[in-house]
């Protein structure tokens, strides 16, 4: 039997309430597939740094490094510092695993309501590929005359022609893959003197690599807008690491909730395990209701699923949080527009899986 060690952290908040959902969909498809995962859990969150001053222990990303892959619920809650909750859990992973792309589909799924008028579910389905390792996230930079009116805060973003060339290149090559041969890159090089140009410079030569394939480049304030727009517009979307992270919660919000939307944190030479986990995050103000939409956490699976090559017990997952959507008597969470609990909706997902 194939087997797969899986690292669970369900860190704060209402990752604790999303995850068991996730697991459930991962038993069925195990069992239903023949294949074993075995999950073993951390509990690192804000609770273990007000316990222990640290987000995981120290030797915390040698225990994770072994594992297949990485399923992880939402880090950062209200009582800890966010800068000091992610950059002593999330981003560390991120980073140490060289997860340098961010994969993050935006579609409308069936039986949900977007707030833009008119669409249907095939209008609003594309990717957007976000650079996770450098960029805007840096802690290149300082504070000096701290406390007095002359204070200087400097935050330095880094662009390396190595990141940027990467990122670009799994853009392209997944819009050859999926068949979409339409590629835009967030760009903002009007008002930004140097990351920005060079940027565009990079996507113009790569592009060359790429001739079949059609570029636009979009600052990022007008693909804001055509986000909204004219969503149909986009197939793959390559982003730095900020205008990434703003438009896959975009997205997202346009096809009508942030809770149903997944990501995969990827190293694609598979030399480290690669991180999903849902887009949003804690969710503070619903935590402990039981009430947040499970489905990011569980597409997330699906995802997960697909890059450890289980492509059809991924597209198995992805097919029944479809047919659960696309059922007007099925469980909906308030996001939704409905009354169900978490554990309703994954349940429904779960059975769905088993026909
Ligand atoms: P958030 O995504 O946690 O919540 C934003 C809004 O979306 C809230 O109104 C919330 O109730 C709603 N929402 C989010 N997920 C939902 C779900 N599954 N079902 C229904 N509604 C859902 O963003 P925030 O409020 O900016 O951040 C809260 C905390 O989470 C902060 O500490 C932040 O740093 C952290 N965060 C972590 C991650 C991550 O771990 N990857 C991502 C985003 C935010
Ligand atoms: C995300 C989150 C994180 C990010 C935060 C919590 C650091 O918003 O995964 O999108 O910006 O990458
Ligand atoms: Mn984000």
């Amino acid at each position: 039997m194939q087997k797969y060690e899986i690292a669970v952290l369900p860190g704060d908040g209402i990752g604790n309430e999303v995850m068991p959902e996730a697991l459930r969909v991962l038993d069925v498809i195990g069992a239903k597939y023949g294949v074993r995962f075995d999950h073993r859990h951390f509990d690192w969150s804000c609770e273990t740094y007000r316990k222990t001053g640290r987000m995981m222990p120290e030797d915390g990303l040698d225990r994770l490094r072994d594992h297949h892959s990485i399923l992880l619920g939402a880090v950062g809650y209200p009582g800890v510092p966010d800068h000091i909750s992610l950059w002593g859990l999330l981003i560390p992973i991120r980073r140490v695993f060289d997860q340098y792309v961010n994969l993050r589909p935006v579609r409308l799924l069936p039986g949900v309501t977007p707030p833009v008028r008119d669409k249907q579910p095939g209008d609003i389905d594309f990717w957007v590929v976000r650079e996770n390792t450098e960029g805007e996230y840096s802690k290149l930079g300082g504070r000096q005359n701290e406390g007095t009116d002359r204070e200087t805060v400097l935050q330095t973003a880094s662009f390396t022609r190595f990141g940027t060339d990467r990122i670009m290149r799994y853009a392209f090559d997944l819009a050859r893959k999926l068949g979409k041969p339409h590629v835009t890159s967030a760009t903002k090089s009007n008002g930004i003197y140097y990351s920005m140009p060079f940027w565009d410079e990079r996507f113009a030569e790569i592009s060359q690599e790429y001739p079949e394939i059609r570029v636009d480049q979009d600052h990022i304030d007008i693909l804001c807008a055509r986000f909204v727009m004219t969503p149909e517009r986009f197939d793959v979307v390559v982003a730095s690491n900020l205008f990434g992270d703003i438009l896959s919660d975009l997205g997202p919000g346009v096809t009508g909730t942030i809770g149903v939307a997944p990501s995969g944190n990827i190293n694609p030479e598979g030399r480290y395990p690669s991180t999903f986990e849902p887009v949003h995050g804690s969710a503070p103000d619903i935590a402990g209701k039981g009430i947040a939409n499970p489905i990011g956490q569980i597409w997330s699976v699906g995802m997960m699923l697909d890059h450890l090559g289980l492509t059809e017990a991924g597209a198995d997952v992805v097919a029944a949080i479809e047919q659960v959507l696309g059922d007007p008597t099925a469980p909906r969470t308030p996001d939704l527009g409905g009354t169900a609990t978490t554990e309703d909706l994954g349940k429904a997902i779960a059975e769905a899986i088993n026909g």
